[in-house]
């Protein structure tokens, strides 16, 4: 299983258009760092309307409250406990959808409208929500074709969520229906700041529908992608155990379960593609009902972390807001003795990194208030901990936290999930009193919030583009060549990595222009086409400085191999060959040597062939291929490009040779623990301790701390401006 990916089934693990419309330039180069890079971080621009998230608010805490599942009588008193609290905005209407719609076409937004009144009458501000998560029952058996159909053939039944097909064009007439009169009711009621699409879309642990209306979207897509039957067999290599098709309509959605051997992974691909289309085009769909009727609202979905069947980048052009759901501590060991109740600091920095670079909105709609309830075992998070959670999203740039939820439910399959109320729903819970706590320290902060405050340089010189692709996440999963080999991990490596030195970090895919950054890597890209090789080729010659790792360039797009030596059209541009690849069965590890220390390796190992005036950085220690090189670099133009083609178990040659080329690229790189993150954000550092250990910060000794202490326990923050 992907790290990252929660014992809970279901989780495995170009500018948007916001950017072109309202003409917002996100960096302007002005510094030289190395010769052509400069780079300034713009303040990035709100989007549509500045008040949305005003700037010098930086960020705003909230919660979601479900009041059609608690007596009228307490909504006062519960609206008003919210606000006690300090939080600034609520979430309402999330799963809603039989309470707004009990009989088809007989809407009831009474209960809501009196709670969007109480929010209000509260200072709080309203965020609502689609709620095409939850179909109603009368819907179910009026239409069962609306119901998702797993890849063993069997219908989702009525009695949980996300059981409806967002491909059947029944299901989406109803969700246009319910969603054009809610947009009606509150789209024009400035009480209402944003609006959520759904919930979490996916169908979970079943995957993807197999039904009636999906294999037709399916075949829609192929036969748009492809043109004639002749391209899709080429593509997807169907001449390999007599696979062709004669026509579009023999094609089937690719199932594991009904194929007696391997499919292939070629239609796999197409089908992950396919998928994630259909998905980001099922919130376009929804945004565009939104949108019709809404005047100076958001619209954000909350993605799942790290959940390989949505790909939120699919979606830049449709949200405003990129929100995301996620719960640390569930159960996992994490690192060091509190691992399993601190969290990830890298799986959470990750998120906050890729969904703040889209348009510089975005912040984590679920974070975790407490104990949750569907990790195999659900420990406490360590006092302190989900506060430097918040903290860490204000490092991190968010604008918004949210957390499910206020009340702690009563019944039903989440009731051991905590909430900000103990389950009197009015005492605060220790979460409540740690959401609390945030909230008191953001406002804290946003006094000493300085409107002109300016990257510091050395920061900036290590500014890092991390070049990630769904396809290529896909396509090794489908077929990893050895089980060793985790993804997610893999990238993981890198980013923590760039943590420890300090770099601060950019997730983008390569719709996007990294030739601003002085640094990008580019973790395990597998398939590569010539535009792609070309851009990597006049970045580095221009001065930038490319990281390149294990499993680079193997194939092209569509998966296949190239005809030509194993890799070849990366040669020129790493300034070697790689005539082979190793990987090596569990229990078995291979050594590397680099400067003199000693690593283990065991999941992928790149035999490389350095050309003359390449570097080599590592080598391998053992193996019948003892001696041959592992890593190297080389200079191309003004700027380097470096190869580092194992794949270690505990990242630390991958750390060490990242550190050795931000060095001698002329920045200054920190050396901290991976697990104790320091962030610069509109003039405030702040550091965050996910390690087990206290640890001191980096701060100048005229340093104004502001937050916390100089000494920070595990679990705990600093928050502090230089002066
Ligand atoms: C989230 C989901 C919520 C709730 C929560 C429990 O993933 O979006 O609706 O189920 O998990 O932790």
């Amino acid at each position: 299983m992907e790290l990252g990916a929660s014992s809970r089934l279901y989780v495995q693990g170009g500018e948007s258009d916001l950017i072109r419309q309202y003409k917002m330039p996100r960096f302007r180069l002005m510094v030289p760092v190395v010769t052509m890079f400069c780079l300034t971080l713009e303040p990035v621009l709100d989007a549509q309307n500045p008040n949305w998230f005003p700037k010098r608010d930086m960020l705003t805490i909230g919660v979601y409250y479900y009041p059609e599942a608690w007596p009228e009588s307490q909504w006062e008193r519960d609206m008003a406990n919210i606000k006690k609290l300090g939080m600034e905005f609520v979430h309402m209407g999330e799963f809603a959808w039989y309470f707004m719609e009990p009989q088809e076409g007989r809407y009831d937004f009474a209960w809501l409208e009196k709670n969007v009144d109480l929010a209000a009458k509260n200072g709080l501000k309203v965020v609502l929500c689609t709620p095409s998560a939850t179909p109603p029952i009368w819907l179910e058996r009026q239409h069962p074709e609306i119901l998702m159909v797993d890849a063993q053939g069997r219908t989702m039944e009525h009695g949980s969520r996300e059981q409806a097909d967002w491909s059947s064009p029944v299901y989406r007439d109803y969700v246009a229906k319910i969603d054009t009169e809610l947009a009606k009711r509150f789209g024009h009621d400035p009480r209402v700041w944003g609006w959520q699409i759904d919930n979490e879309l996916s169908h979970y642990g079943r995957g993807y529908s197999y039904s009636k209306a999906s294999t037709e979207k399916f075949r829609d897509w192929i036969r748009e992608k492809y043109g004639t039957i002749d391209k899709l067999n080429a593509a997807w290599g169907n001449a390999f155990w007599s696979e062709m098709y004669q026509n579009f309509d023999q094609v089937e959605m690719p199932n594991p379960q009904t194929l007696v051997a391997d499919p292939s992974p070629h239609a796999l691909l197409d089908l992950n593609r396919w998928f994630a289309d259909e998905a980001a085009n099922y919130l376009k769909f929804q945004a565009g009902i939104l949108r019709q009727y809404t005047t100076n609202q958001w619209i954000t979905t909350n993605f799942m972390t790290l959940h390989k069947d949505v790909d939120p980048s699919r979606s830049q052009k449709t949200l405003d807001v990129f929100t995301w759901t996620h719960y640390p501590v569930h159960g996992e060991l994490g690192e060091g003795s509190l691992g399993f109740r601190l969290g990830s600091a890298e799986e959470m920095g990750f998120m906050h990194d890729w969904m703040r670079s889209f348009n510089g909105l975005s912040g984590p709609m679920e974070l975790q208030p407490g104990q949750v309830n569907w990790g195999a075992v659900n420990p406490w998070p360590l006092p302190g901990a989900i506060h430097m959670w918040i903290m860490r999203a204000f490092g991190a740039g968010a604008r918004l936290v949210c957390t499910y939820r206020y009340r702690q439910p009563l019944y039903n399959s989440e009731l051991y999930h905590k909430g900000l109320a103990e389950t009197d729903g009015i005492t605060p819970s220790p979460g409540g009193q740690e959401y609390a706590q945030a909230m008191a320290d953001v406002i804290k902060l946003r006094q000493h919030f300085d409107p002109q405050a300016k990257e510091p340089k050395t920061y900036l010189d290590r500014r890092t583009a991390f070049l990630i692709n769904y396809d290529n996440w896909w396509d090794i999963s489908n077929h990893p060549q050895t089980t060793r080999w985790n993804t997610v991990e893999h990238w993981m490596r890198y980013y923590r990595a760039l943590k420890s030195i300090e770099a601060p970090v950019d997730v983008i895919t390569p719709d996007r222009n990294f030739t601003k950054y002085p640094f990008v890597v580019a973790p395990a890209y597998q398939l590569v086409d010539d535009e792609l090789i070309h851009r990597f080729q006049n970045y580095a010659e221009n001065g930038g400085h490319l990281i390149l790792t294990a499993r680079t360039g193997q194939k092209d797009p569509r998966g296949h191999l190239w005809e030509a030596r194993w890799a070849a059209p990366i040669y020129p541009l790493i300034g070697a060959k790689i005539p082979r690849y190793d990987v090596l069965p569990a229990g078995v590890n291979g050594r590397i040597t680099s400067d003199g220390k000693s690593y283990t390796w065991g999941a992928w190992g790149d035999i490389l062939e350095p050309d003359a005036g390449t570097q080599v950085l590592a080598t391998y220690a053992d193996q019948f291929y003892a001696g041959k090189a592992a890593a190297i670099t080389h200079k191309l133009g003004s700027g380097t490009v470096t190869y580092i083609g194992v794949d270690t178990l505990d990242g630390e040659l991958e750390r060490a040779l990242l550190r050795q080329v931000y060095q001698d690229a002329g920045t200054a790189p920190a050396n901290l623990d991976p697990n104790f993150l320091v962030d610069w954000r509109d003039g405030f550092w702040v550091a965050t301790n996910f390690a087990s250990k206290t640890e001191p910060i980096p701060a100048a000794p005229s340093a104004q701390i502001l937050v916390g202490q100089r000494e920070v326990p595990p679990g705990g923050v600093a928050v502090w401006q230089e002066r």
